[in-house]
């Protein structure tokens, strides 16, 4: 159940007549040419969750309309799912059973080595997890993990399969001339709605929904960047072969730090070669034990890891409530740190710009105001917001109407909309420097690829000519 202010029907229906952002955002001040396109969106997302739950409205006495999001799967599409899984669980142990009282089966393992005694091993793959992949996932399998061909545009070619053993293993099809089908069969295949041919392979066309592809690089790569990212090769190696601390910057990971740097308007950046990694190594050097970490508690899987490497204390406070963000702040700084009540060294919250399950964003204007009211420390991850959200693509700070200076700690990704690779950090000059030496990334890992900086650097200049 969920409930829509008043406001937000009348935005809803006038929406496609006016072009300002949401109510909690001004962005009078700065000229922002996706406005119209982002109130469409939202519009439509609204409408879309009162379509579903049209019938079921009610209006509340203080004005705000109640819905009772009925957003449920019909009762017959979800009782013969629930039986099939069933089934198959039934039959699947069924099989098991026979498996090991009759010594045979599909995926009885048989030792090569003489010398093998199997009753000495603990088994190394028994779980319901390889249950479920054998008995379960094998007869299915053809639904997923089909072979990509194409790259990883908005749309992609799937080549299609076919098994010979009951989907234990999946044979490509390949070219028509090649494919074991009956001429009746692929006369038949070749009528179906789904055919399609690329460079003579039988394919599937999907529409994509697994990549990052949020600028287009996916798709237009070999017109935009192909060219220096290939030149950029003849110049420096593929790998660096060493961390950045020894010999492993080049002039193209210095130019791309000053990029992200300005890009943020930050003192400086420093660039890592992992996403992910950047978010595990770089929190434990910020905070440690003594120090405390409120984390949105829809955070990405990266800043659990590293709040938790960090020996920091953690809290977690409800998705994006800035009520509750406060509640936390409060009572923390009252009460201290357990047991010795000795105030924390520092506090720091953590959240991202765009949550990347819920495609949410961050209250971020509210949750740095509580923030700064408590002296805590704003670490934001702009991950999927870095390019592809706010006037000019400089993330949720431009959305929402924050300053860069007024969040301490700027973490983004290459991945998603840079068609590239890697991570960075931008922050002020003393705490990069303290980064550079600290950060395990920076410190023992190999640097990130020039090709890949090359790359980025390329899709920022693509991104200034357009
Ligand atoms: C919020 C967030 N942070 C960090 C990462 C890790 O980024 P990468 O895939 O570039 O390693 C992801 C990945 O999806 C993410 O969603």
């Amino acid at each position: 159940m969920f409930k829509v202010p008043e406001s937000a029907l009348e935005r809803m229906t006038s929406s496609t007549s006016h072009s300002s952002s949401p109510d909690s955002i001004d962005t009078s001040n700065c000229f922002d040419p996706f406005a119209d396109v982002r109130d469409r969106m939202e519009a439509l997302s609204l409408h879309s969750k009162l379509m579903n739950a049209y019938h079921k409205e009610t209006k509340l006495p203080d004005g705000s309309i109640s819905i009772d999001n009925d957003l449920s799967i019909p009762f017959f599409v979800a009782w013969t799912t629930y039986f099939s899984y069933a089934l198959f669980t039934f039959v699947g142990h069924i099989r098991e059973i026979c498996s090991k009282i009759l010594n045979r089966g599909r995926y009885i393992y048989t030792s090569n080595y003489p010398s093998d005694d199997k009753s000495k091993y603990a088994p190394l793959l028994q779980s319901f997890k390889t249950f479920y992949t054998k008995r379960i996932y094998h007869r299915i399998q053809d639904c997923f993990n089909r072979p990509i061909c194409t790259n990883p545009g908005a749309y992609i070619h799937v080549l299609e399969r076919i098994s010979h053993d009951g989907n234990k293993t999946m044979q490509v099809l390949g070219t028509f001339e090649e494919s074991n089908m009956s001429h009746d069969l692929q006369t038949l295949y070749k009528s179906g709605k789904h055919f399609s041919l690329y460079e003579n392979k039988i394919t599937r066309k999907c529409l994509n929904l697994g990549s990052y592809n949020y600028l287009g690089f996916g798709d237009d790569w070999n017109v935009t960047c192909q060219t220096p990212v290939l030149n950029s090769l003849e110049g420096l190696p593929t790998s660096m072969a060493s961390s950045r601390l020894e010999c492993g910057t080049s002039t193209l990971h210095s130019k791309l730090e000053q990029i992200i740097a300005e890009f943020l308007n930050k003192e400086a950046a420093v660039v890592i070669n992992m996403g992910f990694n950047t978010n595990v190594t770089t929190i434990p050097a910020l905070v440690g034990r003594g120090d405390l970490i409120i984390s949105d508690e829809l955070n990405h899987t990266s800043i659990i890891n590293g709040a938790r490497t960090s020996g920091a204390a953690i809290r977690c406070f409800r998705h994006n409530d800035v009520d509750h963000l406060e509640e936390i702040l409060k009572e923390s700084i009252v009460l201290g740190q357990p047991r010795t009540r000795r105030p924390w060294k520092k506090v720091m919250v953590i959240v991202e710009g765009i949550y990347s399950m819920e495609g949410e964003y961050c209250d971020l204007r509210n949750i740095v105001k509580i923030s700064k009211k408590y002296g805590a420390y704003i670490y934001l991850d702009e991950a999927h917001s870095i390019g592809a959200m706010g006037a000019t693509g400089r993330g949720c700070c431009e959305y929402t109407g924050v300053d860069t200076k007024d969040v301490d700690i700027l973490m983004g990704t290459f991945t998603k909309s840079f068609g590239g690779m890697g991570g960075y950090i931008a922050a002020d000059k003393a705490v990069i420097d303290m980064l550079r030496l600290k950060c395990a990334s920076s410190s023992y890992h190999t640097s990130i690829s020039p090709a890949v900086c090359q790359q980025v650097i390329t899709s920022f200049e693509v991104r200034d000519i357009d």
